[in-house]
């Protein structure tokens, strides 16, 4: 499609011309026009939002939603403007994870605002159009595609510090669209668990990264060790039972307390598959099941327990993305 509305394709070209253009001219001048106007705005957003960050994976499930929402509050924690991007058409599940199920989006003056979940994140997603949780929504490729462009371009975001934009698993049409209509992306998070086959799944996202020129930030490992923690005699030893049976010992201190982290799956996906790709590692979150029942019923982990083991393992996967794109934990301009 082109960006002007002068460059509309006149089938009567040549001819004695004494009507102005057809109902179907104008309608392609019209859509020309709105789709000039969204480019321009593109921009626009690009130059307002500081640091734009796509959090990818090989594979589904893996925790990406999970650490979307996760990042966007552990900066809203520092202080930082903080918006969320949902661009998982057919398993939008971030507004739920950020205590927004059932919200609506407004719109006015032609404008979509977003909703603003947890501290202050302003969220926007699909699901915010959808009748119910249950109807999958199955649209085709430039109907989806188009619905992107309009969810980046037509959002009144404001002025933001960080936009956090979580896809759905592997290496879709979307995150193309996103990386070709947002400017300045500053680079990619991979997300991966800590099996060995999240080695082969990641090495697509590496390699997508590359196809799309936007830089990988680094690997995450998610769902790394559990912990945990109990009361014995003190100073005794501790054993526990790990996963097939595997002794784990440890040693209680003078008032009876332990703590002990069992890998419930293999370890080091994330460290590996950083280091086989020369990428950056970013850290490992820990399994919690509290990030389940945050899912369930809206109460982010992080905003449950803002002090907790798994929000200071977010804070400390917020540093080392930081010190990637070079952007200090401090700051918060005011773009006016
Ligand atoms: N660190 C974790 N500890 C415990 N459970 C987790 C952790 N991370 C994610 N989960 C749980 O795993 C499930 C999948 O997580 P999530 O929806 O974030 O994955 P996803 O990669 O976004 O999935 P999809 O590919 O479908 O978009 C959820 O139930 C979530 O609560
Ligand atoms: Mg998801």
């Amino acid at each position: 499609m082109s960006d002007s509305p002068v460059s509309v394709h006149n089938p009567n070209e040549g001819q004695p011309q004494d009507e102005g253009p057809s109902a179907a001219q104008q309608k392609q001048m019209e859509q020309a026009y709105a789709q000039m106007k969204r480019k321009m705005s593109m921009q626009e957003i690009g130059k307002k939002i500081k640091h734009k960050i796509m959090v990818l994976s090989g594979k589904g499930g893996v925790g990406k939603s999970t650490v979307s929402t996760g990042l966007a509050l552990s900066l809203a924690q520092q202080g930082h403007k903080v918006g969320i991007l949902d661009i998982d058409i057919t398993g939008p599940n971030v507004p739920k994870m950020m205590g927004l199920d059932g919200k609506r989006l407004h719109v006015e003056g032609g404008r979509i605002h977003p909703a603003q979940g947890h501290l202050g994140v302003k969220v926007i997603s699909m699901a915010f159009l959808l009748d119910d949780d249950d109807t999958p929504v199955v649209w085709r490729g430039p109907i989806k595609l188009g619905a992107i462009q309009q969810f980046i371009g037509d959002v009144e975001w404001g002025n933001l510090d960080y936009l956090v934009i979580d896809f759905p698993p592997g290496t879709s049409d979307e995150p193309l669209t996103v990386a070709q209509s947002l400017p300045d992306i500053d680079g990619m998070v991979i997300v991966t668990t800590p099996q060995d086959v999240a080695l082969m799944d990641s090495r697509k996202s590496i390699g997508f990264a590359e196809s799309l020129k936007v830089p990988v930030l680094g690997v995450v490992e998610n769902m790394s060790g559990y912990t945990i923690n109990g009361k014995s005699a003190p100073n005794s030893t501790v054993e526990i039972a790990g996963p097939g049976g595997k002794s784990i010992s440890t040693q209680a201190d003078d008032e009876g307390n332990f703590s002990v982290v069992v890998d419930i799956f293999k370890k080091g996906g994330g460290k590996n598959t950083a280091e086989e790709f020369s990428v950056p590692y970013l850290g490992a979150l820990p399994f919690d099941p509290g990030f389940v029942r945050g899912g369930d019923d809206g109460v982010h982990r992080i905003v449950s327990e803002p002090e907790g083991h798994s929000a200071k393992a977010f804070s400390e996967v917020v540093a080392a993305i930081q010190e990637q794109i070079g952007a200090s934990e401090s700051s918060s301009l005011e773009i006016i």
